[in-house]
């Protein structure tokens, strides 16, 4: 046996048992006759005692180890004279009878420590390495035990996995598709899956009544901190159901991950919010309710003083920020840069300030006497101490850079803890979404999601109007998942084909299989997906999804282990009669 114990299992009720273990070298101190040597895996640490008085010429030996050296190593365990509480175990420690070298390491780009000394670009370059340390390998995890979970969950209500093909034909979630040539079809690609929608409504039309799969789709876009080029969903697919027993089922699902893995209760149902509402209140369509904040319209007490910047708004929005009235001058201009910053792109700032004796300051005193901002004060529910922050300018944009604000304000004030979770439904979205750019409308979710029973006599006459069932689950001002109740009859799905402006001869190239399928009987149907990444890099209070991903690529897109993606030989090129026309020597 290669060892008898795990570096991160033995505690005082092993004192005086003969031991193996084996593991990498963390640290090596010599202290007069003694050498400690830190030995790592991944269950732990444990101190390993070489003692020169007893044994000089093994002490000898641990003295050459070097950091991440492969080790194994027997020895008594003992009761630590000094104990390391921080440490489970802390309590003991091996006095070395045998010590053999596996494997010899060179030193380290980094030090393989939680608060390490490696940069990103070196860390990501020697991912194998960075996975050694304790904060990543825990999220990874956190990571397998949601998806046990998940499975634990799923399976306890029916769902079967099932895999679908990851070599397909364009699915359109929004993104450009990453494509793959096929030789044996010179002149022909597949795209990889953007998600597997298409797939799982023709397992409803086979029956499957309800699927799940942990899946992981590709997407050609700008990368952020939440979005990685291939990432995983937990997609899943439900027939013979209404909007509401798909919420109630996913909520259970969020519930249960909490429960199992966070054991945290959400006793209550989740609320929800309309998409109208998140607009109106929060400038976004994933709120972070961890805290207040709403915006309050003030359009209607602004106009009419000669003052343009109101007078010609269509819209003016404010925040009242709690305690906030002592602001100086400096952070007032601070956050009038915030707003002004290209990524924000408001025009400027406007504040009232209700100090503390109830005396009131605004940047516009000028056009406003006391009593009209007082008002303003009143419509915003400000308390003395409190600081009302308003933008003004067209609704949809200003709502956005409000938004912006409003959490600006929140990370400023602490109300964005990372440990604390805020669930939301929001639902009723629009179907469509016009683009002046190109003069048509999008689907907002994708064009198989269904229209709003009640307004789908709308559809050609009012279609920026037109509800879809399409819901979001949104957790911190994260969209952690979406999905909908689908088209499920060939007629409506050729008439929305239509009304995003693909001609039925596209439509057929494109969907026709799923239009043929449609002609055998689809039950009525809907799902959602959660993207399984920002699912756990919530739940591990981390910003971006990157530290729970394995293998993750950098913002270019690039995978800097393994460097890819790269070139490929002429020889490929030839087989799949490709000829690379670049105009971009990069
Ligand atoms: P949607 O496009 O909203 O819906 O994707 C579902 C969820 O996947 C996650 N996600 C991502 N995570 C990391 N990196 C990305 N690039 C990325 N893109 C999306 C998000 C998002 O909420 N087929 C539909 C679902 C359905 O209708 O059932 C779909 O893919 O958390």
């Amino acid at each position: 046996m290669f060892r008898t114990n795990t570096c991160g299992e033995l505690r005082l009720s092993d004192v005086g048992k003969e031991v193996t273990i084996a593991g990498w070298v963390q640290r090596a101190r010599k202290m007069g006759g003694m050498t400690f040597v830190d030995i790592r895996d991944r269950y732990g640490l444990t101190q390993v005692v070489f003692n020169n008085e007893v044994d000089a010429e093994l002490c000898d030996k641990a003295n050459k180890l070097g950091r991440e050296f492969v080790v194994q190593i027997t020895g008594k365990v003992s009761e630590r004279s000094s104990k390391n509480a921080n440490l489970p175990t802390g309590d003991i420690e091996i006095i070395a009878s045998d010590l053999k070298v596996l494997n010899r390491s060179e030193v380290p780009p980094f030090t393989i420590e939680d608060d390490t000394d490696g940069g990103d670009d070196l860390r990501m370059k020697y991912r194998y390495l960075d996975l050694r340390r304790n904060c990543v390998r825990s999220n990874l995890e956190l990571r397998h035990r949601m998806a046990f979970e998940i499975r634990r969950y799923l399976d306890s209500k029916g769902f079967l996995e099932v895999e679908t093909p990851v070599l397909i034909k364009s699915t359109p979630e929004g993104a450009r598709d990453f494509v793959v040539p096929s030789r044996m079809n010179p002149g022909q690609f597949y795209a990889l899956p953007q998600s597997p929608q298409t797939f799982k409504q023709l397992l409803m039309v086979s029956g499957f009544d309800r699927y799940f799969q942990i899946v992981k789709c590709f997407r050609d876009e700008d990368l952020r901190a939440d979005r990685q080029p291939e990432f995983t969903q937990i997609d899943c697919e439900m027939s013979f159901v209404e909007q509401e027993d798909v919420l109630n089922m996913f909520e259970g699902l969020v519930k249960h991950i909490f429960k199992y893995v966070k054991d945290i209760d959400f006793t209550e149902p989740f609320p929800r919010m309309t998409w109208a509402d998140a607009m109106k209140y929060y400038g976004s369509d994933k709120p972070d309710t961890r805290f207040g904040m709403r915006f309050v319209e003030l359009k209607d007490l602004t106009g009419g003083k000669g003052f343009s910047v109101m007078d010609d708004a269509e819209y003016v929005g404010a925040i009242c920020a709690p305690g906030c009235a002592g602001y100086t001058r400096k952070q007032l201009d601070q956050l009038t840069d915030f707003v002004k910053r290209p990524q924000v792109g408001a025009k400027g700032m406007m504040w009232v300030k209700i100090e503390e004796n109830g005396e009131i300051k605004s940047s516009v005193s000028k056009f406003y006497t006391d009593d009209e901002l007082k008002a303003w004060a009143d419509r915003c529910d400000a308390k003395p101490g409190d600081l009302i922050l308003i933008l003004a300018g067209p609704t949809m944009k200003t709502r956005k850079q409000l938004n912006e604000l409003r959490l600006e304000m929140g990370n400023r004030l602490g109300l964005r803890d990372p440990q604390k979770f805020s669930c939301l439904w929001v639902v009723d979205f629009p179907l469509f979404e016009w683009d002046d750019e190109t003069q048509r409308y999008y689907a907002m979710h994708h064009p198989f999601t269904a229209p709003n029973p009640e307004d789908i006599d709308k559809l050609e006459t009012a279609t920026g109007d037109v509800r879809a069932t399409a819901y979001d689950m949104v957790v911190n001002g994260n969209e952690l998942g979406g999905g909908s109740i689908r088209i499920h009859e060939a007629g409506l799905q050729n008439k929305m084909f239509r009304l995003l402006g693909l001609s039925e001869e596209d439509a057929q190239y494109k969907f026709g299989f799923l239009m043929n399928a449609f002609k055998y009987g689809a039950p009525p149907h809907g799902g959602l997906a959660f993207g399984f990444d920002r699912f756990v890099s919530i739940l591990a209070g981390l910003d971006s999804i990157r530290d729970v991903i394995a293998f993750p690529k950098n913002n270019s897109g690039r995978d800097m282990m393994i460097d890819a993606p790269s070139a490929i030989d002429q020889e490929q090129l030839d087989e799949l009669q490709i000829a690379l026309n670049l105009t971009d020597e990069k």
